[in-house]
């Protein structure tokens, strides 16, 4: 099983990858290599976003003119690789992740796109990282993709630091579907905070049907 829009037909899906921009060739690669790590037991098939996503995702920071950003779950580095291509030069990315085995991957592939310089990785417990940050550290998009459980206190944490027309991203919000029947944890701590986001007055609040799920939030 590769990342895709789980909602469409294979066919569907990759029809909206021919229709979207294509990724270059070295996201052609990393998405390649994570796929052989998987097939080798390394990691979990599904972990990396689908390539429709990232090329959403650097179009969003190139329009919302983003120079300042943040993520948190790094794993092997596409989707940080897309909003770090999204950025301007003088941009900065910087990168939450407790596993140093991934984040190796990811290093290589942002030495090899150009962007390494661009890219800040902090590894430890990205809660505990991001309540050490200086509280004038602040951020102009946000992607959240790391423990489900923790998303509601990263969106807490975020809020703070939100520049005037701050985005957050928080990924896997359909949870393949299991928001609607929470099998674990990970799926009732998405529905809770799915629920809680969509009246929540300090956002504006939309949750895309795109790969898992896709929840956009701007600071009011
Ligand atoms: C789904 S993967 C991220 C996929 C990545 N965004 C991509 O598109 O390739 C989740 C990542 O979050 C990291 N992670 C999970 N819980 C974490 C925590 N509490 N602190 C730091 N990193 C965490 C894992 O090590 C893993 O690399």
């Amino acid at each position: 099983m590769t990342p895709r829009s789980f909602l469409l037909t294979a066919e569907l899906a990759d029809y909206v990858q021919a229709s979207s921009e294509p990724v270059d060739a070295v996201m052609a690669d990393l998405i390649r290599e994570t796929a052989e790590m998987a097939e080798r037991g390394e990691a979990s098939p599904t972990m990396q976003i689908a390539p429709e996503q990232g090329v959403l995702m650097r179009l969003l920071t190139r329009a919302l003119g983003a120079r300042r950003a943040i993520e948190i779950g790094t794993f092997t580095g596409f989707s940080a690789l897309c909003i770090a291509e999204g950025l301007p030069e003088d941009g900065s990315l910087l990168c939450l992740d407790r596993s140093e085995e991934w984040t190796a991957v990811a290093r290589r592939y942002w030495e090899r796109a150009g962007v390494a310089d661009r890219i800040e990785l902090r590894l430890g417990d990205a809660l505990a990282t991001l309540r050490e940050l200086p509280a004038e550290e602040t951020f102009d998009l946000a992607f959240v993709d790391a423990d489900k459980t923790g998303y509601a206190a990263y969106v807490e944490e975020l809020h703070p630091r939100l520049t005037g027309n701050g985005v957050v991203l928080l990924d896997n919000t359909l949870r393949g579907g299991q928001v609607l029947d929470p099998e674990d944890e990970s799926d009732s701590a998405l529905a809770s905070l799915n629920a809680a986001l969509a009246t929540d007055p300090r956002w504006e609040t939309v949750l895309l049907p795109l790969a898992d799920g896709l929840t956009l939030l701007r600071k009011r």
